[in-house]
């Protein structure tokens, strides 16, 4: 079976492309930029190049492939508009799968999304799901959870390098979940028939709250974080004004995923993912402690191997 990849160089692109290959796959990447994606070549993949934004740049990569695997969307820093990749984009692809009869459409929504037709990557995601589902296409859609690798800008560099981290002064739980096992979700969906035009939520069993992350990574790092708590209300005041111009429009749509925090109703109600269907138990999905004690102890390992070498650089001189 060949698998069509897009967003095979992002943070759950390439957990799924490594699986995929380990599980034995045939597997195409669509990417904007092979030199950057060489890695995924160098673990197997086939690399043709795509662009969400340039439609005609598309149909050729779909020769032969039975299932599409969508984990691509809008790079905050890119000069492309969400509404080009993550709503005209994905039109593109779920009409060339219905004309190429593709046996499957994964596609990666946010947890909720319906519920926040205001904020527009959340709408785009509610509308593609929608497209999807009346698409013909036979597709399988996980609603996730925040992932834990967003933690460690957020919040794990900062505290290691002393800096500010910067959160809401209203606390509120969310779930998250590890980017390798939303991976493994995806793959086994595709030997499984009864995933077939279904919707799964994915997320992790725990809610935390900001304080709760705060608090594991001083644990774990020995240092104490440099806290900056902003209102929500602030938030949005600056939502508004920066929604007022074309060029700040961006800023204002990732600030606007702040007002999911002030609703956690459903981050943690759908916690219990079909265990039954999956056969994959909650206890072995990696906890965020595991994976946060993984990352510190990396880190403080490096940190300490660049210490001595240093040092040693320092001795050398004044020998
Ligand atoms: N991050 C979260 O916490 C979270 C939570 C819930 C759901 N999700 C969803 O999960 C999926 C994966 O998210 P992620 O955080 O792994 O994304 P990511 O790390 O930001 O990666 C985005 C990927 O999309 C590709 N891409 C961007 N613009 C493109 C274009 N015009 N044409 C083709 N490819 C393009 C990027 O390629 P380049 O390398 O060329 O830039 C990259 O591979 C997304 O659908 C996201 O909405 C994420």
């Amino acid at each position: 079976m060949t698998l069509l990849i897009l967003g095979g160089t992002g943070t759950l692109g390439r957990q799924i492309v490594r699986k995929a290959l380990e599980d034995g796959f045939q597997v195409r990447c669509i990417v904007r930029n092979k030199g950057a994606a060489l890695f995924l070549q160098e673990w197997g993949a086939e690399l043709v190049y795509g662009d969400l934004t340039i439609p005609e740049t598309l149909p050729l990569s779909f020769q032969g492939v039975t299932a599409i695997i969508d984990a691509s969307t809008t790079r905050p820093e890119d000069d492309a508009k969400m509404v080009e990749v993550d709503w005209y984009g994905k039109l593109m692809l779920i009409e060339l799968a219905k004309r190429l009869n593709i046996k499957r459409f994964i596609f990666f929504s946010i947890v909720n999304s319906e519920q926040y037709p205001f904020i527009t990557l959340m709408q785009q995601k509610a509308n593609i799901e929608k497209v999807l589902i009346n698409s013909g296409v036979p597709y399988t859609i996980f609603q996730c959870a925040g992932f834990y690798q967003a933690l460690i800008n957020q919040y794990a560099i900062p505290i290691l390098e002393g800096k500010t981290v910067w959160k809401t002064s209203e606390s509120i739980s969310m779930s998250y979940i590890d980017t390798q096992d939303v991976a493994k979700f995806c793959i086994k969906s595709l030997s499984l028939k009864e995933t077939e035009n279904k919707s799964f939520f994915l997320g992790g069993v725990k809610a935390w709250t900001s304080e709760d992350i705060i608090n594991l990574c001083e644990t774990l790092s020995g240092q104490k974080a440099q806290i900056q708590l902003i209102p929500i209300a602030l938030l949005k005041l600056l939502r508004q004004v920066t929604g007022f111009f074309e060029w700040t429009s961006k800023i204002s749509e990732r600030l606007a995923f702040v007002e999911i925090l002030q609703d956690s109703r459903k981050f943690v109600n759908s916690i219990e993912i079909n265990n039954e269907l999956f056969k994959i138990q909650p206890k072995n999905l990696l906890s965020l402690e595991a994976y946060l004690r993984e990352y510190f102890e990396r880190m403080l390992v490096t940190l300490e191997n660049l210490d001595v070498d240093s040092q040693n650089k320092q001795k050398d001189l004044i020998i």
